[in-house]
């Protein structure tokens, strides 16, 4: 059987794929056409690929041998799921393993914007540092603070549990309300989107792309919150109306912005890049060494499962639309 691997990642975890497929792969960082996916994945049983590699429609219908693709993130946006579920294709993503170091990555973000580390740094750089003065780079307190957390899923419930050390109030919204457990380990007291955006001190965005989700956060939503507070998104572009958001940031009605994901990525929109008060991040909240890791090898055991070998054949640990997977017997 033949997989694809989209783009270099941690060669020697690759290697386990070698024990069971051949292997098709590349040394370079690859930003690939629609027609190139739908060319390498022609003649492919399965695939390894990541957040920038879209997996559509038109090349899984040309895809006759595929049958499972392991997406390195757990974000999955980038696939077609009821393109692939269509065709009886797996598709598997990579949860948990990077909830903890995800939501450390929030608090870096909003620690970073609120406290203007990023801008300091740069002022210093530019050898602005001549004279200490008392008012100089005023940010926004953390501590005791109320935070918002918008999507209660894993990764907001980690964000969460780390606002106790700062003595804050938790305040969230989700689709549907969490359970009282949820609840009781962050602190986090259930509010309507509206409450939310108006009694968040600093916002953290957690929830998943849907197409739903599409400008969550909008300029009627920015409207609502603190001209003090802080946005902070580690969820995915497009949740967000990145022009909107220069917009309030530009004309000082929001404090500060701390941002991992854009709508247009690898672009920045322009306003935002010239935009003081934001910090700016390569869609990294997962990029801890040890973390990058755990993502590919769960990719790689996913994907050895999907395809029907290793220990664990006909059972990925974590399918996406398992609903294709055989039936078990026993
Ligand atoms: C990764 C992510 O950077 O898991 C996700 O959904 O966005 C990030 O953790 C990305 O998945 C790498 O492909």
């Amino acid at each position: 059987m033949k997989v694809w691997v989209t783009q270099p990642v941690f060669a020697d975890l690759v290697a386990r794929l070698r024990d069971y497929f051949d292997v098709v792969t590349t040394d370079a960082v690859t930003a690939y056409t629609p027609a190139a996916i739908a060319a390498s994945l022609h003649d492919a049983d399965g695939a390894l690929v990541s957040i920038p590699d879209r997996i559509d429609a038109a090349a899984i219908a040309s895809a006759k041998r595929l049958k499972a693709i392991a997406n390195i993130g757990v974000g999955y946006n980038n696939l077609d799921i009821p393109a692939l579920t269509q065709a009886g294709i797996v598709a598997t993503n990579t949860p948990d393993v990077l909830t903890e170091t995800t939501a450390d990555f929030a608090w870096a973000l909003l620690l970073a914007t609120a406290r203007r580390v990023t801008e300091a740094e740069r002022w210093l750089r530019e050898g602005k540092w001549t004279t200490w003065s008392f008012e100089l780079m005023l940010g926004q307190d953390i501590h005791g603070a109320t935070l918002g957390i918008l999507g209660m899923g894993r990764i907001g419930q980690a964000i969460a549990r780390r606002a106790r050390g700062f003595g804050m109030r938790v305040l969230y919204h989700n689709r549907s309300r969490a359970s009282v457990e949820i609840e009781r380990d962050g602190n986090a007291h259930y509010v309507d989107k509206d409450t939310l955006l108006a009694a968040s001190d600093h916002l953290v965005l957690a929830l998943p792309y849907a197409a739903a989700n599409r400008h969550a956060i909008g300029a009627p939503e920015l409207a609502r919150m603190k001209p003090t507070a802080i946005l902070v998104n580690i969820a995915r572009g497009g949740i967000v109306d990145d022009a909107a958001l220069a917009a309030v940031l530009a004309a000082g009605k929001l404090a500060g912005a701390g941002l991992d994901v854009y709508e247009n990525e690898p672009n920045v929109h322009a306003d935002l890049l010239a935009c003081r008060n934001v910090v700016l991040t390569p869609h990294i909240a997962s990029a801890s060494s040890a973390t990058r890791r755990a993502m590919v090898a769960l990719a790689i055991d996913n994907l050895i499962a999907a395809l029907g070998q290793g220990p664990h054949a006909g059972r990925p640990l974590s399918a996406i639309n398992p609903e294709v997977l055989p039936k078990r017997t026993t």
